[in-house]
Order: C-alpha cells, then structure tokens, then sequence
C-alpha cells in the first residue's frame, strides 16, 4: 500500500477548494485542480452545471493527469448540483474506474441535510465503494465544526479506522 494521498479537486465557487485545502493539510499530499471553463458564465453557466449533473454529462476537464502509482487512497472532493455529484466529478470518476486506486471522495453542498446519496451515486460512477465519504455543507463549513469531521475522514482515508477525538 502506498502512503501518499492525493486530491482531486474541482470547485465553481471555492467550497470545495477551500475543503480540499484543508484535507491536504490534515493528511498532507498534493491537490490536482480539475477545470473547465463551461460553468463560468452568470446565469448560463448555473443552467449548464444543473443540466449537465442530472444528465450525468462528464465534461473534458484540464488538469487530471495520470496519478503517481503509490497515491493511497485518491480522494475526489467538489460539489453536488442538482442532487448529484457536480457534473466534473463524473469525468474524474470516469478516469480513476478501474485503475486500481483506493478513492475516497468529500462533496459540499448548500443542503443543511446533507443527503449523502449523491456519495452512493460517484460510487456507482466509479464502480467501487468509497473508502471513506464526507458530505459537509457549507453552514457546517463554516461553524467551526468542520474540523473534527475532517479529522475523522482523513483517518479513515488512512487507515479504515474511525478517528477518536
Ligand atoms: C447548479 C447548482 C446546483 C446545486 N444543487 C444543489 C443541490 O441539489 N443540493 C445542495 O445541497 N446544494 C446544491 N448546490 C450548492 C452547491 O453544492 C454548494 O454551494 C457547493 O458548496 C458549491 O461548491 P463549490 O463552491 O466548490 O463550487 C448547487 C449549486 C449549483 C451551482
């Protein structure tokens, strides 16, 4: 088993990086930002991105090169549109299937429920389990309690295990 993570990122707004930048400090590794430019646009660009999500429509992304062997486990972070993993997130899911890599995968959203099926549904796009799963909104994002769930994500990317504290 490999002992360096890595992060795919993609984010319109900035939640999911900011969370990405924060896994990568609890659990060291790099972040791959993903990017297109099709979701950009006022308005329109909102429209594509919902649109695109409930099509399960993987756009051509920058940035996804080929993952060091020994990354472990990759963890996918981005938002859901639409109830669904945001519609990059489904070209990343489509690049790492069947490449061998343990994936784990942190999604934002506005929802305060945080409804983790769009989790169940990556998984499904992936064709393997998660080895760990965060769905965070962006309220509990910014309460401060962020923290320790990131906390126990990272230690279950690691190890399996569920972090105590
Ligand atoms: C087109 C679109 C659809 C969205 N649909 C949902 C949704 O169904 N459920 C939800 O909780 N949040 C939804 N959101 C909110 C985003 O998931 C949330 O703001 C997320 O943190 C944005 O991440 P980002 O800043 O990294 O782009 C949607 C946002 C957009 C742009």
């Amino acid at each position: 088993m490999g002992t360096t993570s890595q992060i795919i990122c993609y984010s319109r707004t900035g939640h999911s990086r900011h969370l990405a930048d924060q896994l990568a400090d609890t659990m060291g590794g790099g972040v791959h930002v993903a990017a297109t430019g099709r979701y950009g646009v006022p308005f329109l660009g909102w429209l594509s991105a919902g649109r695109d999500a409930l099509r399960g429509h993987a756009p051509p992304l920058s940035g996804l090169g080929d993952m060091p062997d020994d990354s472990d486990p990759i963890v996918i972070v981005g938002p859901v549109w639409a109830g669904q993993p945001a519609a990059p997130l489904n070209t990343v899911a489509d690049h790492l299937r069947g490449t061998g890599h343990r994936v784990a995968a942190a999604l934002t959203c506005g929802d305060k429920s945080e409804d983790d099926r769009p989790l169940d549904i990556l998984a499904e796009r992936l064709g393997q389990p998660l080895v760990a799963r965060l769905m965070l909104s962006n309220r509990a994002a910014a309460s401060g309690q962020a923290l320790s769930r990131i906390k126990r994500f990272a230690q279950m990317c690691k190890t399996g295990e569920e972090w105590q504290g």
